[in-house]
């Protein structure tokens, strides 16, 4: 594996591939590794004969400074998991060589209702970060394929929209969640729980799959504030939110219908670590 920390060093390492190639699949992170990243590696693979990693604590997508300087840190760690996946190429910017203006009064991305809803509410500019970083190392690295992960629902649906208005040529790759045994979903943010509150952590899950149970059964808003309260009896201090939204805008779902795409989705506080889940809802989107 190439380990580069430049741009010139990364265009240098690709010399000779055209931009936005299909041959180059790109796994951007923000380190402290799990399994879930390496299930995109692993994906990764399957695409492109050549895979680009980067590990990078993106300062512009933290609303909380707090949140920014506890994030987990395990770089030989991570390069070592990263070598073994099969990646070719690893990028560790400085803040920098992506922000050489620095990280203040940085043009806003449109982004409308999906800035005004779930995250984009509890973590105000935080997708504005999202879309700062992905763009600037989708420029640098120029690959065929990105690849994200669907825990973070949001995350994907705001990358798609900045991959449709900035025109860039890359397939957008949504890769499956992968889960602990007892149904928690893999999370840098994992490792700061307690063996206590590691083990109550899973109740998001099974809150999930309760809803899955009931839909469209029951209607949403009678299932929210049940699932709300299951949550609070598991341990957790607060819920963010506990919605069931449109699959494809997420907009919150007034009435149980089990023709529309639906999707379940939970933000909610844990030992202070803030932990985020979804399930798409019924047979159709199983
Ligand atoms: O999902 C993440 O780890 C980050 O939001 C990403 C996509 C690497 C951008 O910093």
């Amino acid at each position: 594996m190439i380990i580069v920390h430049s741009l010139q060093a990364l265009r240098q390492a690709l010399l000779g591939v055209p931009a936005y190639h299909p041959g180059v699949a790109f796994v951007p992170t923000m380190g402290a590794l799990h399994h879930g990243h390496i299930s995109l590696v692993a994906a990764a693979r399957r695409l492109s004969p050549t895979v680009v990693t980067s590990i990078f604590v993106n300062p512009t997508q933290f609303n909380d400074p707090a949140d920014f300087a506890r994030y987990p840190k395990s770089l030989e760690q991570d390069i070592d998991m990263l070598e073994a996946a099969g990646t070719h190429l690893l990028f560790l910017p400085e803040v920098a060589t992506l922000y050489p203006q620095g990280t203040q009064h940085l043009p806003p991305y449109p982004l409308g209702r999906l800035e005004q809803l779930l995250e984009g509410v509890h973590r105000p500019g935080h997708f504005q970060g999202v879309c700062q970083v992905v763009h600037r190392l989708l420029q640098a690295v120029q690959p065929g394929h990105l690849l994200l992960g669907a825990k973070d629902y949001q995350q994907c649906m705001v990358v798609r929209q900045l991959l449709l208005q900035t025109a860039l040529p890359i397939q957008l790759q949504i890769v499956p969640t992968m889960r602990e045994a007892d149904g928690l979903a893999m999370s840098s943010r994992n490792r700061r729980l307690g063996a206590d509150g590691r083990q109550k952590a899973a109740s998001i899950y099974r809150t999930l799959q309760w809803i899955n149970s009931q839909w469209p059964h029951a209607q949403p808003a009678i299932l929210e504030a049940e699932a709300r309260r299951q949550l609070l009896a598991a341990g957790f201090e607060s819920v963010d939110y506990c919605s069931i939204c449109h699959a494809h805008t997420l907009e919150p779902l007034q009435q149980a219908d089990a023709d529309e795409p639906a999707v379940a989705l939970v933000a909610a506080t844990l030992e202070g670590v803030r932990l985020i889940d979804n399930l798409p809802l019924g047979p159709k989107m199983a």
